[in-house]
């Protein structure tokens, strides 16, 4: 059974639109455990666009499932995490600028500070994740800083339009994937997955779980999200 995490920054993404109180994450967290979310994500920025701390405190209080917060290896992010305790936190690159995470972690050349941070975090019993790309030098570097997994960016696959390149980037990702197989790291996956691209990344051997968002979010509108999130996790465990 592959986990499914859903994020629900975007959820907040529409409260933040008007500065108001609602729709409130809070209440999309449980909506989306109601439909079978095996962890709750969300994505703390710098620039608070969307999720706030507020969300932080209440959803490390209520939510049942896991609790996966993303986050850059900043310091006061890293406070908040260590204070808040989430199951896990998945660290992640972060620029003002982005419209969403453009790309992976570059653990090669932020080695110090993304070591400090997971060895931060694992002392408060935290399970530490890195957001890199299908990349093998990423890779062996995720794994000799001790992290103990690794969230490949599926970004460059979903993006992908014509056959020839969304294979080119399928393949790119099962290569990588076998290489964290070789790894003590465990398998998760995420960005850019919808209804429409998702089924052939829940076939690669060793994949445990998938974070989705923006395609989640958007179905929830319009089904709501406890059937959005049910059919999301009959379609990644078909
Ligand atoms: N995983 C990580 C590390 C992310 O940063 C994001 C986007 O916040 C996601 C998964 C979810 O991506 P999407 O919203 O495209 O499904």
């Amino acid at each position: 059974m592959i986990r499914l995490g859903v994020n629900i920054d975007h959820v907040a993404t529409v409260r933040q639109a008007r500065k108001t109180t609602e729709p409130d994450p809070v209440w999309a967290a449980a909506m989306a455990e109601l439909g079978g979310a095996d962890q709750i994500t969300i994505h703390l920025r710098e620039d608070r666009r969307h999720i706030q701390d507020r969300d932080v405190e209440i959803l490390s209080q209520t939510v049942n499932v896991k609790l996966n917060l993303e986050c850059a290896c900043e310091d006061e992010m890293l406070t908040i995490a260590c204070r808040t305790g989430p199951d896990q936190v998945c660290l992640v690159p972060e620029s003002r600028e982005e419209i969403t995470t453009e790309g992976g972690l570059d653990v090669l050349t932020n080695r110090e500070r993304v070591s400090k941070s997971i060895k931060m975090l694992q002392q408060k019993g935290i399970f530490v994740s890195l957001f890199i790309d299908p990349d093998e030098a990423q890779i062996t570097a995720a794994a000799e800083l001790g992290a103990e997994a690794v969230e490949l960016h599926t970004g460059a696959y979903a993006n992908a339009r014509t056959p020839n390149d969304i294979q080119s980037q399928l393949d790119q990702l099962y290569l990588a994937c076998n290489m964290v197989g070789e790894t003590p790291l465990r398998l998760h996956a995420g960005h850019g997955l919808t209804y429409s691209n998702v089924v052939p990344v829940t076939r690669i051997d060793g994949m445990e779980e998938l974070n989705i968002g923006h395609s989640l979010i958007a179905r929830s509108l319009f089904v709501g999200m406890e059937n959005a999130v049910r059919e999301m996790k009959q379609l990644i465990n078909s």
